[in-house]
């Protein structure tokens, strides 16, 4: 277990300021044990962090950030497929290229998300019509306090839009340490979604959709190496077909996502672009030109630059067209995460 200087910047991906207490690497279980023993010896938070991709820090935290490093990628096979168990603290990108370079096939339509397996089932990473949840076989959770590992089959992690148990029942006191991923031989191809619906199924390889996801995502999304950012800042909001039918009314182009219980995703990019958002700045953040869902750290904003972003954001939507959208990004204030969307109320 190592110890860094105490400065959050370099571990957001917003690339906000801010300062914990203390800073821990943890490479095995022994050390998030030994972090939660010494939080709680100090009366102190203890943070788990991944890459800091989908976080946003109001300002200093008040207690020790334990950084997940946990490494190993174990593959074994069944006739018809690749298990794969995975430590929680290596790269998911760098899994889903070392997956393509073994011919093991699946993962590419969830290439270039930032961040770490470990944290890929907290929010059922999803893209280009592929969610984690279709690939994961179980999650290892250890028991911060007994130092226990439970493992959770794919149906007891309670997988949804962006959603899963990790962020209730299990969101404080453990910690994930590795994920199963379960890969079928048989590769199907998924291109459903944006220009991969015009890839030929019948010849397209699993490194031309990766070829293909790289390009789209480039195109949108900020580089956070470049510009700060933590990916859609909102969830794109569910609602019922009445207020579907009554804004299809007025915009008949509005991009529109039936779901099988018969409400509606809508697309929160679209929203704020039609509320005339993109490029709109408040101190150093902004509305990102290409892809108005993303906030970005424009030019050394401050966190509170990003939250009165957000909050305009947000306003403007509702009076615009009567929806209110949820941050997806997860908010980190002086003990721990605090509600997002009070936070902005
Ligand atoms: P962190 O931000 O470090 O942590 C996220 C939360 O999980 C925090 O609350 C943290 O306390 C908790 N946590 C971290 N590690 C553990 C652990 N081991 N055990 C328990 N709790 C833990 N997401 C998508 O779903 N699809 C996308 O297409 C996508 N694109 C993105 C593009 C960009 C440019 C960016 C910046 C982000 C994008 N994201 C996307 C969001 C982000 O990549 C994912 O949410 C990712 O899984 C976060 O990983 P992380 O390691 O950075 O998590
Ligand atoms: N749109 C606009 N203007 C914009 C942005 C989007 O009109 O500024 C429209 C697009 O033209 C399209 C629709 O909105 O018709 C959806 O846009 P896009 O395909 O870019 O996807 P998204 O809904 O904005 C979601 C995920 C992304 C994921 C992509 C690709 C959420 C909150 N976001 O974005 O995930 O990469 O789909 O599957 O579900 C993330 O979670 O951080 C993230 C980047």
């Amino acid at each position: 277990m190592s110890t860094h200087d105490t400065s959050l910047k370099h571990l957001n991906t917003f690339s906000v300021e801010a300062q914990a207490a203390q800073i821990i690497t943890a490479t095995c279980s022994e050390h998030l044990t030994q972090a939660w023993h010494l939080a709680q010896k100090n009366h102190q938070p203890l943070l788990l962090l991944g890459e800091g991709s989908n976080v946003l820090f109001l300002g200093n935290f008040d207690g020790i950030v334990a950084v997940n490093r946990l490494k190993g990628i174990e593959i074994t096979q069944t006739d018809s497929e690749w298990l794969l168990h995975v430590g929680a603290g290596e790269n998911w990108h760098q899994l889903v290229c070392f997956a393509l370079d073994n011919n093991i096939a699946g993962l590419e339509n969830l290439a270039l998300i930032p961040g770490c397996v470990g944290s890929a089932p907290i929010q059922n990473i999803g893209a280009y019509g592929i969610e984690l949840r279709s690939l994961c076989d179980y999650v290892d959770l250890l028991n911060l306090d007994s130092g226990e590992v439970l493992r959770l089959s794919a149906i007891d992690c309670l997988f949804g839009y962006r959603e899963s148990i990790f962020k209730h029942a299990y969101r404080e006191g453990y910690a994930i340490i590795a994920v199963g991923l379960r890969l079928a031989k048989q590769w199907q191809p998924k291109l459903t979604y944006g220009d991969l619906i015009r890839l030929d199924a019948a010849t397209v390889t699993p490194r031309q959709i990766f070829d293909a996801v790289c390009a789209m995502r480039r195109s949108k999304l900020p580089d956070p190496a470049k510009t700060g950012n933590a990916g859609s800042f909102y969830k794109n909001p569910i609602v019922d077909a009445k207020r579907v039918n009554a804004l299809l009314a007025e915009y008949p182009n509005m991009p529109v996502y039936p779901q099988a219980d018969g409400n509606v995703k809508l697309a929160a990019g679209w929203l704020v672009e039609k509320a005339g958002l993109k490029g709109f700045k408040i101190g150093g953040a902004a509305v990102h030109q290409q892809q108005a869902l993303v906030l970005i750290n424009q030019d050394n904003a401050t966190s509170q630059d990003v939250v009165s972003l957000a909050r305009h954001v947000r306003d403007q939507v509702a009076e615009k067209f009567a929806v209110w959208l949820e941050p997806e990004v997860r908010f980190i204030a002086a003990q721990g995460e605090v509600n997002a969307v009070e936070a902005l109320s």
